[in-house]
């Protein structure tokens, strides 16, 4: 028997946290209040978020929301927000979302401040945050109070999982979404029960609304039809969620719930691969902008190197904090191609086929151009047979993005042969284990 209020008061705020909480959310409200008074701004603060509605994890921040009259240009509701976050969050920095917003940590305590337009009805929305309050008002209708503590739980079983939070770190299930999740099932168990069993996409909400999107989990925002909230899910955190509960409900343990995924590397052995790591510090962005750019820079040296003759069979890839390093790991097959290589030309059949045959009559060729089946081929030199050269080259060309392209110059590169060096990647890479535990 799992002792659910075991885990419960385990991971969620204590009395003292919640007192703290509190406080620190009431004092910053008034503070705000009294700001836009005494300044004559047209807005008002409102506390939203899971701990506004008391299905918050241990730790979990505050967020607070200050709603601007719509009478406010964007830019001026900007403006006007970071001000008086600034004035009220003395350690605050800006952050970028939709819009830039104030964050510290007070007393402990993560803070956002987050301004926004006051609407009535998703449709008059300005900004995709100006909805952010009317999901309060939708959770308090429709959750109850022990429907709160199986948001918790689903939660924790996620975050377990490594696949909770909306973030394109995580590519998982946000706050908002675990909670529509238990709305519409009801519980913890039957929520994992019908992942359990399903097949192919996740999808709720009114079919006309559904429709419109094409991702691997569709959550219709109960207070916009128009918005997919379930978005940013990955189909492999989807596939993760459903193989998670099967695995729950046929032995189901206290070990699926806690603060963050079990990370247990497997010893490093001789795998007769090669291994590449690349290496350069993290450019000072925030995590929303460096972890695409990574993903980015990944797919292109993958398709590159395929284009090329290589095959990667595995990568994985680390991103520090700023100040620290982003390491990206390849793992190949073999990094030596041979001298030639057959490159296939066009089928005999087509206007210019001989074209084929004029082009390749000066190169080094081994053998052809030849006839076989329907095709020209020819036999030529191969042009890179090494891959550590060939992944200069390609980092060389390629675009990685912005702020990865200013530092392309510092990339440290190296090659291991059997097994990965001693790194963050290399514990992240031999950790790899679904489902967790
Ligand atoms: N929100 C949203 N879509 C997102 C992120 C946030 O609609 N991708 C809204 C939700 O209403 C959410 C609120 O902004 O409740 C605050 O966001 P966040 O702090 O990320 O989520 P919480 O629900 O507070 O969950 P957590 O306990 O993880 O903080
Ligand atoms: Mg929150």
């Amino acid at each position: 028997m799992i002792d659910f209020g075991c885990i419960l008061s385990t991971f969620t705020p204590d009395q003292e946290e919640l007192g703290k909480v509190k406080r620190l959310s009431d004092d910053l409200i008034r503070e705000i209040s009294k700001y836009c008074q005494g300044h004559n701004i047209k807005a008002e603060p409102i506390l939203v978020g899971s701990s506004s509605r008391g299905t918050s994890l241990k730790g979990a921040d505050i967020d607070i929301f200050i709603r601007f009259h719509r009478s406010y240009e964007i830019r001026e509701m900007e403006r006007l927000g970071l001000q008086i976050g600034h004035a009220v969050l003395r350690n605050g920095i800006e952050k970028y979302a939709e819009h830039p917003y104030v964050s510290s940590y007070e007393f402990g305590q993560k803070v956002d401040i987050v301004p926004c337009f006051i609407i009535n009805d998703a449709s008059e929305k300005l900004t995709s945050v100006d909805r952010t309050p009317l999901h309060n008002e939708y959770l308090k209708k429709h959750l109850s109070d022990a429907q709160k503590k199986e948001v918790i739980l689903l939660k924790l079983f996620l975050r377990r999982q490594g696949i909770y939070g909306s973030e394109l770190k995580t590519n998982g299930f946000s706050g908002y979404v675990t909670e529509l999740l238990i709305v519409n099932f009801g519980s913890f168990l039957s929520t994992l029960n019908h992942l359990s069993t399903l097949k192919g996409n996740l999808v709720i909400g009114d079919p006309n609304s559904v429709k419109r999107f094409e991702s691997p989990v569709i959550i219709i925002d109960p207070t916009d039809p128009i918005r997919n909230a379930g978005a940013a899910v990955s189909l492999t955190s989807l596939s993760i969620f459903k193989l998670s509960s099967k695995a729950f409900i046929k032995n189901p343990s206290e070990d699926y719930f806690g603060m963050g995924p079990i990370r247990t590397p497997r010893k490093n052995v001789d795998r007769g691969t090669k291994f590449f790591l690349i290496k350069f510090r993290r450019p000072d962005v925030v995590d929303d902008i460096i972890f695409p750019q990574v993903q980015k820079m990944i797919s292109t040296i993958t398709r590159a190197s395929e284009n090329l003759g290589f095959r990667i069979i595995n990568w994985e890839q680390f991103v520090g904090e700023v100040g620290d390093n982003v390491e990206v790991l390849l793992e190949l097959e073999y990094d030596q191609l041979p001298a030639m290589k057959v490159h296939r030309g066009p089928p005999v059949d087509i206007e210019n086929a001989l074209s084929f045959i004029e082009k390749h009559k000066g190169e080094e060729i081994f053998r052809g151009p030849y006839v076989k089946d329907d095709r020209v081929y020819a036999e030529l030199k191969n042009g890179n047979t090494e891959f550590l050269p060939s992944l200069k080259n390609i980092l060389e060309k390629a675009d990685l993005g912005r702020h990865i392209n200013k530092i392309k110059g510092e990339f440290i590169i190296e090659r291991y042969e059997g097994k990965p060096p001693e790194s963050e990647v290399t514990n992240i890479f031999l950790s790899r284990k679904n489902p967790s535990p």
